[in-house]
């Protein structure tokens, strides 16, 4: 880990002594407007994103849990339907889920502008000469509804590592590629020749210019530490710790900030009369020890192993709650 960053990141946040193993710095931070919670497949994103909504939504006044991740598990986690329109979750009157499919907003895109419109069909031939372009839009297109409803703070389910990376650097590279276009944009005249359509020219310079202006604006608030954070879900393994690293990196190389760290699945077997849970929990803890040292100016939440899966409001409520206040086996 680059220590320039690392020292910036302590002298940020003015450590004095031990960093609490806790979520209470995110519910403190008012400030915060976008929460990414991020990390391998299986580890607990989705898990520790509806719980930490749920401990959002008593502080703040109105929360969106927003799922990026293309196989959707809102749904399945509150036990209640969730689409691409923000739903309340029952029981709750500021909390609300929604799931988006990455590439259907461009798709919708295409049809509201009618895709045998000039902008239907450049959106098209655009998507099929600059590769990834068109989810990168699609990011742009759900910012800006994000952006226009009032929700004091959005919590981001994301889909695991990779994806999740190329998602936040949608904003980089979608104002390159519109820069260049913008460049273009006289040209834009002469092309809608070859879509045999009329093209209103400003038309097509002013949409564009105002998804660049959002996507600006996103990126900026993005990497402002007052206004976004990640939080990155890992168990105490190898590979998930590998990747971990590596997530935090990445984030670090695109100026977004992280100082959370869950490790989720934790053994707390009561004695040693099982060999299986014993000898998984040395592993464990030998990873443990890594982790507090790799991240001893992070916040480190350990986070229990339960019997069951994490279904339903209750459980998740539940589950919430050690998020805050920090799990200790022996008052179980
Ligand atoms: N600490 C835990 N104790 C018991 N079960 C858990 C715990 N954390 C997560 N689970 C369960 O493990 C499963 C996977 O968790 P979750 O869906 O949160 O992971 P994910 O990282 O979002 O997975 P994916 O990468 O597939 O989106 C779920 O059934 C969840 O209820
Ligand atoms: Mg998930
Ligand atoms: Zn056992």
């Amino acid at each position: 880990m680059n220590s320039i960053y690392r020292q910036s990141l302590t002298n940020l946040f003015e450590i004095s002594g031990k960093m609490e193993p806790s979520l209470e710095n995110v519910l403190e931070q008012k400030s915060l407007k976008w929460i990414f919670v991020g990390g391998k497949g299986g580890v607990g994103k989705t898990t520790t994103s509806c719980s930490l909504a749920v401990q959002l939504a008593r502080v703040r006044d109105k929360v969106l849990l927003l799922s990026t991740d293309p196989a959707h598990n809102l749904s399945d986690a509150f036990d209640q339907k969730f689409g691409k329109d923000p739903t309340l979750v029952n029981g709750f009157t500021n909390l609300y889920a929604m799931e988006i499919d990455p590439t259907a907003r461009v798709e919708e895109f295409v049809q509201e502008q009618g895709s045998d419109g000039p902008m239907g069909s450049i959106m098209k031939e655009l998507s099929v000469n600059i590769p990834g372009i068109d989810e990168a839009m699609n990011f742009s297109l759900v910012m800006k509804l994000v952006k226009s409803m009032d929700y004091s703070v959005i919590v981001f389910d994301t889909a695991p590592t990779g994806h999740t990376l190329r998602f936040l650097s949608f904003p980089d590279a979608l104002d390159k590629g519109l820069k260049k276009l913008l460049g273009f944009a006289p040209l834009m005249s002469q092309m809608s020749g070859m879509f045999g359509a009329s093209l209103n020219q400003q038309d097509i310079f002013s949409r564009m210019k105002e998804m660049r202006d959002t996507v600006v604006e996103v990126n900026n608030q993005f990497k402002d530490p007052e206004k976004t954070t990640f939080i990155c879900v890992c168990i105490a393994e190898f590979l998930s710790l590998y990747e971990n690293e590596r997530m935090i990196q990445e984030l670090f190389s695109f100026d977004i900030d992280v100082h959370n760290v869950v490790v989720n699945q934790l053994l707390f077997p009561k004695d040693d009369s099982c060999a299986h849970c014993s000898a998984r929990r040395a592993m464990q803890q030998k990873y443990l020890t890594q982790i507090d040292k790799l991240y001893e100016d992070f916040h480190v939440v350990k986070m229990p192993l339960l019997t069951k899966e994490v279904r339903g409001v209750e459980e998740i409520k539940n589950f919430s709650k050690m998020l805050i206040e920090p799990y200790r086996p022996n008052s179980q």
